[in-house]
């Protein structure tokens, strides 16, 4: 185990807390946080049973609507490192304000809760364009939700901004699947990154970050496994 001060932690091994273990990306990252030997205990926090890929004997589950994530704050003590994959999309979500909610407040309020319980690194995944001033409703929220995170003064952060995502999901999106496709053939800053490239850069700098901000742009995403 690293040294640096965002590690200090001694017990058995150390603790994850993870957002979105039911989507792409989180579920990547819960597979590989379970195969990691560091870890000795991933705690997932889902608002439905993650299913087969929770019942192992390092996963803790625990199931809560994210506008009442004060009820189970106690079970997010103790973690290390917080992972979050959390989000939607603004037509799943039904509305921008619906769209907000989640990739905003959601993500400011696991990150809340698990930084108060002591973690003192996040991985978060944002998207490729986030930015407060961007024209673009989803883009812009990305960006609040950075800034937000900022204010919160990790010791650690680490800011993830892929393209779009590639990998076996079980939901069907046209439109990201045609572009993933398209995309393969763009320039490297646009071009699709696999899901586990994601969780594993995820889980990389949590280990590897000097402390402070790290933004990794959608290019380097994959550079940054070990
Ligand atoms: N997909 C892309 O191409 C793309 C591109 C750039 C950036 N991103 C960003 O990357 C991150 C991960 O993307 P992904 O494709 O892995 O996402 P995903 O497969 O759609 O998974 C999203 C996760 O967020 C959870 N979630 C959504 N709405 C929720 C709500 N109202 N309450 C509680 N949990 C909720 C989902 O839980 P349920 O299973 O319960 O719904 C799921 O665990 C997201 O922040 C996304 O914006 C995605």
């Amino acid at each position: 185990m690293s040294t640096r001060p965002h590690h200090a932690r001694s017990r058995d091994g150390l603790v994850a807390v993870l957002a979105g273990a039911t989507g792409l990306v989180g579920g990547e990252c819960l597979k590989q946080l379970v195969a990691d030997h560091r870890y000795a205990r991933v705690v997932v926090v889902t608002r439905r049973d993650a299913g087969p890929a929770a019942r192992h004997a390092k996963v803790e589950q625990v199931v809560s609507e994210f506008d009442r994530l004060d009820a189970v704050r106690d079970r997010l003590r103790d973690g290390d490192h917080a992972y979050c994959a959390l989000g939607t999309t603004i037509r799943k979500a039904g509305s921008q304000a619906r769209f907000r909610a989640v990739d905003h407040d959601y993500v400011l309020r696991f990150a809340e809760a698990a930084r108060a319980g002591g973690a003192t690194h996040l991985s978060v995944v944002s998207a490729l364009g986030a930015s407060r001033a961007s024209p673009f409703p989803y883009s812009r929220v990305k960006g609040e939700t950075e800034e937000d995170l900022r204010r919160m003064g990790w010791p650690s952060l680490a800011i993830l901004r892929p393209s779009v995502i590639a990998g076996a999901r079980a939901e069907s999106r046209p439109l990201e699947r045609l572009g993933e496709h398209v995309l393969r053939w763009a320039p490297a800053k646009w071009r699709p990154v696999a899901a586990t490239d994601i969780a594993a850069a995820m889980i990389a700098l949590a280990h590897e970050s000097e402390g402070g901000v790290t933004v990794v742009e959608s290019r380097e995403i994959a550079r940054c496994r070990v």
